[in-house]
This record gives structure tokens, sequence and C-alpha cells, in this order.
């Protein structure tokens, strides 16, 4: 994807225009992500959180005390009535966020939508068409595209570091949170999606998942699955919320070197191993494996130096600065709706007891993008 690509329709920017103006923000919902949005995009000097809303009493009076300059409202057609703003961060649950995102929508705002972009794809396409309609940005917030460790995986991956990269698998878990609205595929595998489909360039032909709701309740907390992507190369996530530890691990195998990103040490998120595994045919022909002869090579590891970045300050930034230029975010509209439309086949293969689900029709998002 091209992060300079002018928005199909966008008309000069207000912004570059005029030097001197902020975007103005509104941030939507302040449970437990919210105000992460608040504090990162203060800290662009070229936007301000003008107003933020919470339907929760409760949650209001604990970020007045928090944040004490913030104006708080209970609704978002308070704010659209009372407050002058350009964009709008929402973090609210992800059944609402067709709901609100069309409303910031039509309001005319630019839209930074929490992932997963929408509860469906219907849902996801009809709020892209609706921003391209109205020539507005709309990002996903797919956070790992900013994370500083998964850019330079993709680097390493591109030049061709780890040689033919056969699979990349990832383990997500931590005891908790547990989510209503969503389970555990849509809550942490959507991170996962988005990775693979970025280091792999393309997205999934086929996917198949198993999960499985062990705390008795609708909502699955423990799932595994695997997406076959073109050219036989393979990922595979297994997510919990029911789990000691918090890990949130991504490993690449390539013919030449094998790399594991590590967020849970952001200081020195990757390692490269030397390591392979070469089978060498036997001169003369045979059937018999024994003749294969397998050299394992077990070298050293090294762990290259990654700038640091704030993911989430990145991420907003990123928002921020493709509102500013009028150009189109990464991670756009139809990048989330990708997302989605792998979450909904994942859905598909579980509860029809691990089936395979082929999404070999599916457009790419460049191709809608284009029209
Ligand atoms: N990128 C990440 O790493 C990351 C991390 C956590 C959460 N998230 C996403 O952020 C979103 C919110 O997650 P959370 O953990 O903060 O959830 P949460 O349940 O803690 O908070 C949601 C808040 O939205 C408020 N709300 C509900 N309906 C509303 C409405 N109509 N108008 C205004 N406010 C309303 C609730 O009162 C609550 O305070 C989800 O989409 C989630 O997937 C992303």
């Amino acid at each position: 994807m091209d992060t300079n690509d002018k928005h199909p329709h966008s008309s000069e920017s207000p912004f570059e225009a005029d030097v001197s103006r902020k975007v103005r923000t509104c941030v939507v919902g302040l449970g437990h992500w919210g105000p992460n949005l608040v504090r990162a995009i203060e800290r662009h000097q070229r936007a301000e959180v003008v107003v933020a809303v919470d339907q929760s009493s409760e949650r209001r009076a604990l970020i007045s005390q928090k944040i004490p300059n913030l104006p708080l409202e209970a609704t978002f057609a308070d704010c659209l009535e009372k407050h002058q703003f350009d964009a709008v961060f929402v973090a609210v649950p992800t059944e609402l966020h067709y709901q609100i995102g069309m409303q910031v929508l039509q309001a005319g705002k630019h839209l930074f939508m929490e992932k997963p972009l929408a509860g469906n794809s219907q849902e996801c396409r009809e709020l892209c068409e609706e921003a391209d309609r109205r020539k507005l940005q709309l990002m996903t917030g797919h956070i790992f595209m900013f994370n500083d460790g998964i850019t330079t995986m993709k680097q390493i991956v591109k030049q061709g570091d780890l040689g033919n990269l056969f699979y990349l698998h990832s383990v997500r878990t931590n005891l908790g949170p547990l989510r209503t609205d969503v389970n555990a595929i849509w809550d942490l595998a959507s991170h996962d999606i988005s990775i693979f489909n970025y280091i792999f360039e393309s997205l999934p032909m086929q996917v198949t998942c198993s999960a499985y709701s062990l705390l008795g309740r609708p909502m699955q907390d423990v799932a595994q699955g695997t997406l076959v992507y073109p050219n036989n190369r393979i990922a595979a996530f297994f997510v919990s919320w029911l789990d000691p530890q918090k890990k949130r691990e991504i490993t690449a195998v390539g013919d030449r070197k094998m790399l594991v990103f590590d967020d849970m040490k952001p200081e020195r998120p990757l390692k490269i191993f030397d390591k392979g595994i070469t089978v060498s045919k036997p001169t003369e022909y045979s059937d018999n494996f024994n003749n294969f002869r397998m050299s394992i090579r077990d070298g050293g590891c090294l762990e290259p130096e990654t700038t640091t970045g704030e993911p989430l300050f990145n991420e907003c930034c990123h928002f921020i600065d493709s509102v500013i230029a009028g150009t189109r975010p990464r991670t756009d509209g139809y990048n989330g709706f990708d997302v989605v439309r792998i979450l909904e086949a994942l859905t598909r293969s579980m509860s029809e007891g691990g089936r395979p689900v082929s999404l070999w029709h599916q457009e790419s998002s460049a191709t809608r993008r284009a029209s």
C-alpha cells in the first residue's frame, strides 16, 4: 500500500494551507483504552482533544479527576451540538463500532476506529464507502502496524534475511481481561491476522479454526486457527484469556534463519536465530527416507537494535498526519475490512467444527480502494 496515496477524491487539505491550524479531536469511549488515546493524541504538536465522551457517569467522574480540564459529554450527539472538531477517535465495544462510526462520518468528521473495524464485513464496507463518498479519512486501529519491532521484522523478511519464509505463528495469552461483546478470536487474533497479512503482503485463501468456551460463557475464551496464504505459506495463532502468562509472540521460520518477536520485551523485541535444517537427497535413487541426509544448523542468536517508539503514539500520529496531509492511512478502512472478512471466515470454521473455509474469491483491498 502506498502510504502517500492521496485520497481518491481529496481536495487540498485545509491543514496544509494553514500550518498553525491544529486537528481538533473528540474521543468516544473512556473505558480501559480511550484514556490512552487521549494521552497519545495530546502529545502530537498539531492535535488537541477538545472533548471526550462516555455514556457512563462513573467513567466520566473518574476521568474528570485524572484529566481535570477535558470537557466531557454523555453522548456523541451532545458533542456535535456543543463542540467544534475535525476528527474522532472511537474506543467503544465492537458491537457499537458501526453505529457510532456512521454517526461520525455522516457528521463530516474524519474517523479513527479501534480494531476490529466493525462487527461484520457488510458494516465495514458501508463505513469505507461512506468515508470515500464524503472524502474523509478512515483509519482502523491495527496498532501492530505501528510497532517498531513488527516493522523491523517486516524489513528483515522483505530483504530476504530469513530466506524463503515457511510459516508464521503467534501466541497471545493472558489471564483476562474477559470481554462480553466479542470472543478471544475477534479481540486478540485480530492483531495476529493484521500482522500476518502485513508480513506476507497478501490475504489468506483458506482458514480453519477451533475455539472453546472453557468458562461456560457465550464468548469463546481460547482459540487456535490456521491461515493458508498463497504459495503454500501458513500462519497459525493461539489466543487465550485463560492463561497464567501474558505472552505476545510472533515466530517467523524461514529456510535460512528464524526470528522471534516478543512484545513483552519492548527494549529488544527481536531475536534472529541462525538455525535451520537442510535435507540433502541421496546421490542414488532411494525411496527410503533414512537415506536422506539431514544437517541441522544451530548457529548463534542475534538481537538487532530496534527503535522503540510507543506504538500507540506512532499510530495516533499517523492518523493525525494523514488528516493534515489529506493522505490515506496505511491501515485504512479497507485494511480493517480485510481483517474482518478473515475473522468472519474463522468464525464460520469454528461453528462448523473446524471445517476449512475458503476465501479465494476475496478481492484485494488495493483493488477496492482504486475505485
Ligand atoms: N489497540 C489495542 O491494543 C486495544 C487495546 C484495548 C482495546 N482496544 C479496542 O478499544 C475498544 C474499547 O475497548 P476497551 O477495552 O476500552 O473497552 P471498555 O469496555 O473498557 O470501554 C468502553 C467504554 O465505552 C463506553 N461506551 C459504551 N457505549 C458508549 C456510547 N454509546 N457512547 C459513549 N461511550 C460509550 C463505556 O461506558 C466504556 O467506558 C474496543 O474496540 C477494543 O477492541 C484496542
